[in-house]
């Protein structure tokens, strides 16, 4: 029976140990896992960490700053920050079909990351955020593979690293308590779950930036104000998603012909099955007024009742 103290002091030790004086390469999301495994690693070996972050433009709104604000500014990870945007939309461009975009964003993100990579002299070792549950999912084959999440199968021939896992034994709510334990910051331990592909697969079809704009600027507005009522604590997860949907409306003395955003909001334990969540109607209400005045372009919002399932939680 041990305490999270004693397990940071053991994964420090053991990192320590098998490290060395050698490199260690980090791929960093911005989720939970990938941060905690930061923060862990650079206690244990300070600058003979480099995290990569790939920013594929899908991140929701001030997201690259707030984990490169706490990171590298609050914990003084060494992160390389690559701002692959156009990348990304460039590669998407047209595409509407969810899985080939699923694919190409896994793709693009494989090949960016192993294009730092390959920038960085002497590294031996892969870190990876990887949890029991996805150990057991995917059997006790390590192979070399960037976390499932970014659905990709693995580094190219040329990059061969041992690989580290330091979150291997732990369940999700350990993996919280750990980052807890390291000072981290309980916005960014508990944040909801937020897919790998990002904003691409809450826009529907294909993706523009303008689109993208509508659900990030919309988003915001749903975080901020679910906070401040209090529903971030208990509703598990809750976006804005832009279905496509373009509809008649009024305002001032003329007629819009503009978009809607969904809320989507639900539920759950494990994201295996899912409730819509009962949001006060006043919090709604309050959300739909200030998307229809903030956000340009949107001109009705619309909350999603289902439950998964039979729908999904994602739109895509
Ligand atoms: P669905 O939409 O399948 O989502 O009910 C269940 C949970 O998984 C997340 N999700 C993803 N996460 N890559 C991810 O990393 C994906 O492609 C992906 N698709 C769905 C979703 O946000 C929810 O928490």
């Amino acid at each position: 029976n041990w305490t999270m103290s004693d397990f940071i002091d053991m994964q420090l030790a053991e990192i320590k140990q098998t490290v060395g004086d050698k490199k260690v390469l980090l791929g960093l999301s911005g989720g939970v896992d990938s941060s905690v495994v930061a923060v862990l690693l650079h206690q244990a070996i300070g600058d003979q960490l480099t995290a990569v972050f790939v920013d594929h433009g899908l991140l929701r709104k001030d997201e690259a700053q707030q984990v490169l604000d706490s990171l590298q500014g609050k914990f003084g990870v060494n992160i390389v920050a690559v701002d692959a945007s156009d990348r990304f939309l460039g590669k998407l461009a047209g595409v509407t079909d969810p899985e080939t975009k699923r694919k190409i964003i896994g793709k693009e993100f494989i090949e960016v990351f192993s294009d730092e990579a390959r920038k960085l002299d002497g590294v031996d070792f892969l870190a990876q955020g990887t949890l029991y549950t996805d150990v057991i999912e995917s059997g006790t084959d390590t192979a070399q593979t960037i976390k499932s999440h970014h659905n990709v199968g693995g580094l190219p021939e040329d990059l061969h690293f041992k690989l580290i896992e330091p979150l291997n034994k732990l369940f999700k709510d350990e993996v919280r308590k750990l980052g807890e334990e390291l000072g981290m910051p309980h916005e960014l331990v508990w944040r909801q779950p937020f897919p790998g592909p990002g904003l691409a697969i809450r826009v529907l079809g294909a993706v523009t930036p303008a689109k993208l704009t509508l659900v990030r600027e919309s988003d915001a507005i749903l975080r901020a104000e679910f906070a401040a009522a209090g529903l971030d604590e208990t509703v598990w997860q809750y976006f804005t998603a832009l279905p496509g949907i373009q509809s008649v409306g009024v305002m001032g003395d003329g007629r819009t012909y503009d978009e809607a955003i969904v809320i989507r909001a639900v539920t759950s334990v494990d994201g295996m099955t899912a409730e819509f969540a009962e949001v006060p109607w006043t919090v709604l209400g309050k959300v739909s007024a200030r998307i229809v005045n903030e956000v340009p372009g949107v001109n009705r919002v619309l909350y999603d009742i289902t439950g998964k399932p039979p729908a999904t939680i994602e739109y895509e």
